[in-house]
């Protein structure tokens, strides 16, 4: 990361802390690590996103309904899915600094190196390399690799590093009293398999028929060796993922469908299209006939925000191996009985939060030949943002604060709406600015005469007199989800 992009995603952390957007867990007792809490602009934020996607794919789509399983499965679900076995990350010990680290991406930020230093055939060279004992899970071979490459590790700077291991990254815990044979299950690192689970019930009680989807918002839980970057990889996170059933053959058509549906709903948003790439996967899950990632252009680097995946009926076969329960569908158009094949999008929420929240912080600079001035604005997309207006006597007298309190009773019942009447008018613009509220309205001594208030525009600052009878109109218009989702239809 350069030193700007640095500094970039450093005001990213500070801002989203300092305006009560993200805080670091439990920060009395010094955080905890990888785990971050959404304080009260946050939360308005993120319910603003889910609420965005989930009426995209749900009220939108009569063929997808939406559920709500349990964080806690049977045990058994995490056998069938493949995680108790497979879910795990390479990872190697420094015996001298105590420091652990995947050992891919210790490897990995040696590619970046070499490619930085104009090694393009060493890094070309050693990409192969990792690539070729990833795919077999070769764990010595990741060893012999790192020492090869004199790999050092960045806390000590020495190369006395222990075998490299397995490490699954499910939580597990014990449910039930230990004198009744407490039985381990684990919170859930995805929430997709509550979905397959769940298939058939959804299938026959909302009499669906395929192609059809099931949607879901939830939270998911892993346990990474290393989680860094903010709120980029979390130990506990939430996911909005899709998965959506379909006629075997028909699932690459579908898979394309989803790839093109998701890039629009992200740039609906209104971030720029350069700042959005599909990324393949060259290397395919044992499961997937098709994969890729949806990456945004983060601070340091493009990094998946989304995957889609073409899943085919692995998860479905799975679950009726280990469950013994058929989980099959009849095709009335083709009078055939099968297991459905899955296109899934899946989406992590925060990693979405920060997308947004970096694409839409910028710094202005306003200075004029007489003073130098600036402001720090979120211009987030109005129907997402947390706040949608502030409400703003010019000054605390003349029954100025009694008239806009009155206007933010009837507006409140709409939107999330602020009230503010401390420091001068210019101070609480800037404040607004800063936490992304489109509009601002003043209330001034006009208003007592003539029903009429300024509004002012975040992006513009542009300022308009309108008739408060027109308020609801003017907001409502801007902030709606509607106009979102109409670029979806
Ligand atoms: N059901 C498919 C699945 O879980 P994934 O690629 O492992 O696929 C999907 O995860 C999305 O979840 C990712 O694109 C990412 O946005 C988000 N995600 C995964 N691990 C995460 C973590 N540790 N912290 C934050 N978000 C994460």
């Amino acid at each position: 990361m350069s030193k700007q992009t640095d500094d970039f995603f450093k005001n990213i952390i500070s801002h989203a802390k300092e305006y009560g957007f993200v805080f670091p867990s439990s920060e009395i007792y010094d955080g905890l690590s990888a785990v971050y809490d959404y304080g009260q602009l946050g939360a308005e934020l993120k319910n603003n996103l889910k609420s965005y996607w989930w009426k995209s794919m749900v009220q939108l789509h009569e063929n997808i309904v939406g559920i709500d399983a349990a964080i806690f499965m049977h045990p058994t679900t995490w056998k069938a899915s493949g995680h108790v076995d497979g879910f795990n990350d390479p990872m190697i010990d420094n015996k001298d600094s105590k420091k652990r680290y995947r050992a891919d991406q210790l490897i990995e930020d040696k590619i970046y190196r070499y490619e930085k230093d104009g090694k393009t055939d060493k890094a070309k060279q050693l990409q192969q390399d990792l690539d070729a004992a990833l795919a077999v899970d070769d764990l010595a071979r990741l060893k012999s690799i790192i020492e090869e490459h004199a790999i050092v590790c960045p806390m000590s700077g020495t190369k006395n590093w222990t075998e490299v291991r397995q490490f699954n990254l499910m939580f597990a815990t014990q449910m039930g009293a230990m004198a009744d044979g407490a039985e381990q299950v684990y919170l859930r690192p995805e929430t997709a398999q509550g979905i397959f689970v769940n298939f058939l019930n959804v299938q026959k009680t909302g009499r669906m028929k395929i192609p059809f989807g099931i949607a879901q918002i939830g939270k998911a839980f892993r346990n990474e060796v290393i989680a860094r970057q903010f709120i980029m990889r979390m130990r506990e996170f939430e996911q909005m993922e899709l998965q959506f059933f379909v006629r075997p053959g028909t699932e690459l058509q579908w898979y394309e469908h989803w790839k093109e549906m998701r890039l629009k709903w992200h740039l609906a948003l209104g971030a720029d299209k350069a700042k959005y790439r599909f990324h393949d996967h060259v290397k395919l899950a044992h499961y997937a006939n098709a994969a890729v990632d949806v990456e945004y252009e983060f601070p340091f680097g493009f990094k998946e925000v989304e995957g889609i995946h073409s899943r085919t009926d692995f998860d479905l076969k799975q679950h009726q191996e280990f469950s013994g329960k058929k989980l099959q569908y009849f095709d009335p158009e083709i009078n055939q009985n099968y297991t459905p094949y899955v296109v899934e999008t899946s989406i992590g929420l925060d990693r979405l939060f920060l997308s947004v929240l970096a694409n839409s912080l910028v710094q202005e600079d306003l200075s004029t030949d007489e003073k130098s001035d600036s402001r720090v604005v979120l211009k987030f997309h109005p129907a997402i943002a947390p706040v949608k207006a502030a409400v703003l006597p010019l000054t605390k007298k003349d029954g100025l604060p009694d008239k806009a309190r009155s206007i933010m009773n009837t507006l409140k019942l709409d939107y999330n709406v602020q009230y503010d009447e401390k420091d001068s008018i210019g101070k609480r613009y800037r404040r607004q600015d800063a936490i992304g509220t489109p509009f601002c309205i003043t209330v001034d001594h006009q208003t007592l005469e003539d029903d009429t208030v300024t509004i002012r525009h975040r992006d513009s600052m542009q300022q308009e007199r309108v008739a408060i009878g027109e308020l609801e109109r003017i907001i409502g218009d801007l902030v709606s989800l509607n106009k979102l989702l109409k670029q979806l239809m």
